[in-house]
């Protein structure tokens, strides 16, 4: 396993798990991130018209940005998916695990719809879901955590899966919930880490910049002064 992981060197990518306007604008003014992920929670918090927002926050990122299906019928998850990808050629559509969205996502792979299999909790399920031609499969670390599971081990598990076979799904590591999730799922080799924009932020941090940034404009200003004498 560990050989595994050592010889893989993709880059990881960072995604906003949001659907908060103000927040992708921001994040994307540091330039760390790629694309967006959302979920009908997040979207209901935001309480605007949801295809319209699809459309602003595909405007705003050159990246990949999911957007869910809330049908559990593969038929209407399917009719819904090709409504969703028609609002912007960066959409891909969210469907969650379970066997209808298996069938919708063979449906929607063959016709070139990208697919974000979500509400991954084994490897199992990311592995059906990569065999029926999901775009990314999203296991939620932690969720899993929350449950007193390892939810990383999903993650490298899938990778480990996904790229010994050659599949081209991706392995989004999901349900972040703090900076050290971001670390591991890199260590693990993940191909993508959505973030809350709350852990975005906390990554730039630590208190020794803060004190460092505060005694070099301090050693500064003390000679500017002895200068200006
Ligand atoms: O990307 C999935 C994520 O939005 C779920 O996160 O914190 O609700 O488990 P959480």
């Amino acid at each position: 396993r560990e050989e595994n992981t050592k010889k893989r060197c993709a880059v990881l990518q960072l995604f906003l798990d949001t659907a908060n306007v103000e927040e992708i604008k921001e994040a994307l003014t540091w330039g760390v991130i790629s694309g967006v992920t959302t979920n009908p929670s997040l979207v209901a918090k935001e309480k605007r018209e949801f295809r319209v927002l699809v459309k602003e926050i595909c405007d705003m990122v050159p990246g990949p940005v999911s957007a869910e299906v809330i049908s559990l019928d593969s038929k209407e998850m399917i009719v819904e998916a090709r409504e969703l990808a028609k609002i912007a050629p960066n959409v891909v559509v969210k469907i969650p695990m379970c066997i209808e969205g298996l069938k919708a996502v063979k449906v929607l792979s063959k016709e070139g719809v990208k697919t974000n299999v979500t509400l991954v909790f084994s490897a199992n399920q990311g592995l059906l879901a990569a065999l029926a031609g999901a775009t990314y499969v999203s296991p939620f670390v932690g969720r899993l955590d929350d449950v007193g599971n390892e939810g990383m081990d999903v993650v490298e598990d899938l990778v480990i899966l996904i790229e010994n076979y050659n599949l081209p799904t991706k392995v989004i590591a999901a349900s972040i919930r703090h900076p050290m999730h971001v670390l591991e799922a890199a260590r693990v080799s993940a191909h993508v880490a959505t973030v809350p924009y709350k852990v975005l932020e906390s990554m730039t941090r630590h208190p020794l910049t803060d004190i460092g940034i505060v005694r070099f404009l301090d050693d500064w200003a003390k000679v500017q002064k002895e200068l200006i004498r």
